[in-house]
This record gives C-alpha cells, structure tokens and sequence, in this order.
C-alpha cells in the first residue's frame, strides 16, 4: 500500500529505524503518521523533531500490556481517525547471558515486547481493515528469527515465533483474498545502538537503507523482505547442509556463534534499556522514570 494520502501508525517510532521510517513516511507525503512508544518523554522529542515535515502525532504505549495498547488504540482513533497501515516495530534486546543465566523477568519481557506486542496491536486495527476493505501490516522482525544464536536464545525465539506469526497472518488473509497486505520485514544487525558491541563478519547494516528497504517493501506488497537479499538463503542453506556443517560455516568460520560474546547494548542511555515495570498507581512507567523517582541525584550525574 502506498503511503502517500494514508494514515500509518509505528510502533517503537521514538528511536532507530522506526523513527526513521516515520519519517520517510512523512517525505513521502503520508497523512498522518502516528508514532506509539514506551518511552514518553522520547515521543514528545520525535513529535517536536518531525513535525517539520507533516503531521505527525505521539501515544504512550506500552504494547506487552493490552491496557494499555487499547487506551492508546482509543486515543489513536479519537484523534487521528482510523489506520490504514500499521507498522509492528517496537522491539528490545535484555542482555547477552546464555539461557541457563536468564530470569524469568527478562523471559517474560522479551517475548512480551517482541512477540505478543506485535499481536496485541495488529488484533485492535485487522477487523477495522479487513471490514473497510483496506489495510497493510509491516512486521520488522529479525534474520535471527531464521538462525539460532548463542547468547541470544531469548531474542532469537521472540523473533522465530513473530515470523511464523507474521506469514501466517499473510497467508490467512491472501486465502481469504483480503485487500489487507502484510509484508515481513528481517533485517540483519542494524547500526542503531541497540546492538551497540558485537562483532560481525557480515556488514552491520546502516539504519537509513533498512529503514528504506523495508517501507519500499511494503508499498510493493512485498510478502517477505530479508535485509540484506542474501539473507533469503539462510532457509535453504539450513535444509541442504547437515547441521555440523552449517555450524561450521556459519558459526565458526563466519563468527556468528560468537558475535554477541562482546554486546553491550546502549550503555550510556537508559531510556534504550527498555527495562520498564508497572507501578499501580502510576500506570506503566519506564524503568528510567522510576530509577530518577527512587534516586533522584542519578538524574543530574
Ligand atoms: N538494531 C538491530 O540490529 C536490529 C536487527 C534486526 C531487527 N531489529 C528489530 O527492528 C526493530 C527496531 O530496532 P531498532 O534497532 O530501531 O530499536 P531501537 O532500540 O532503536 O528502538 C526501539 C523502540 O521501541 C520502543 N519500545 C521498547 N519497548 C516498547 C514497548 N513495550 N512498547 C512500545 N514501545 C517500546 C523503544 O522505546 C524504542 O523507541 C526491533 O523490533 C528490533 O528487534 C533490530
């Protein structure tokens, strides 16, 4: 679906590539553009900084929590009117730890935000599609939704489980021969921070083409868009090499097995730490907020 004259809604629109492709969709002439993030005080920021460039509108979310997707969907729709393309790219890394380091926390987080996040939000906005007769969902996924990775086993099945999510959902309504498209989108590492230290043998990829790619992707009705081209061969490599022989390659040649042994994620800013926890009487609050509330000192340091 052409962004140009519609409405488009991005989650996780406050940094990275979803800020990016916000504001891409305002160049090419986008109604509105509607950004939704955990992060409140970076949505105020987006909104002043685009603004420039057309209309463009900012909701608290948190989209692991279905309250609160559906008071920002309420919102959404009392302002801005209905969606017409909706794009799931909110998304987060907890650590580096093997499996058997993790906690239940970082678990439950993990496939919350990457996972049920994209499902939560895309159930408020389909049947409204599907009934007007138009629509489109863009799911920013992740090749390490195809590969399995040491040290990032939580991040790796959030994202397998939103692939098989995303196709399915293509399939189903291409059956249905439903005008509403869906496009997957898997990049590769993406130099926006969120990945800040690890060492890759295969180039780390520039935010500004990702987030290109993947909305030319989805104005051509793409079903699936693996960033880089090649990485649509990760499947078939997969199933014509035995497993000792893909490990070899990939994993030791190619240091993939190895590559986040050095991550540190964005140290230096915690609003991209993505912790955030729910207090009863605030609502959902990010971590950040909270930390400053508990010690307020470590907010001048
Ligand atoms: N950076 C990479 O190397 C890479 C590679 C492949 C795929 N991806 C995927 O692309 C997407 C964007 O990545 P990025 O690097 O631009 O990320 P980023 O960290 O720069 O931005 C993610 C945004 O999501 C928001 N967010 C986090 N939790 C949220 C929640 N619960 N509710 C609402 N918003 C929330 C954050 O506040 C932030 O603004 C993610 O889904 C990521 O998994 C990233």
């Amino acid at each position: 679906m052409q962004v140009k004259g519609n409405n488009v809604l991005i989650t996780g629109g406050c940094s990275g590539i979803g800020k990016i492709m916000a504001r891409i969709c305002l160049e090419k002439g986008a109604r509105q553009v509607i950004i939704w993030d955990i992060n409140e005080r970076a949505i105020a920021a987006t909104v002043k900084e685009l603004s420039g460039k057309g209309i463009v509108r900012g909701f608290m979310a948190d989209i692991s929590d279905p309250e609160s997707v559906d008071a920002a969907c309420a919102a959404t729709k009392a302002a801005c009117g209905e969606i017409d393309i909706l794009i799931n790219n909110a998304g987060i890394i907890t650590n580096n730890r093997t499996f058997a380091e993790q906690t239940d926390r970082d678990i439950i987080r993990t496939i919350d935000i990457n996972t049920k996040g994209a499902m939560f939000v895309t159930l408020r906005f389909i049947r409204g599609m599907k009934a007007r007769g138009r629509g489109h969902i863009c799911n920013i996924t992740s090749s390490a939704g195809m590969l399995a990775l040491p040290r990032m086993a939580l991040y790796t099945s959030s994202k397998w489980a939103s692939i098989g999510w995303s196709e399915s959902l293509r399939i189903e309504l291409s059956r249905e021969k439903s005008p509403v498209h869906v496009t997957t989108v898997a990049p590769y590492f993406i130099n926006t921070g969120m990945f800040n230290g690890i060492h890759s043998f295969f180039k780390i990829q520039d935010p500004e083409v990702v987030a290109r790619k993947a909305v030319n992707a989805m104005e051509r009705n793409k079903s699936y868009k693996g960033i880089p081209f090649s990485e649509h061969f990760i499947r078939l490599m997969q199933g014509i090499f035995p497993q000792r022989l893909f490990d070899f390659i990939f994993g030791d040649v190619c240091g993939l097995y190895t590559v986040m042994n050095h991550f540190t994620g964005r140290k230096e800013n915690v609003t991209h730490e993505h912790v955030f926890t729910k207090d009863r009487n605030a609502g959902v609050r990010s971590e950040e907020v909270l930390r400053e509330r508990e010690n307020p000192r470590r907010k001048m340091a």
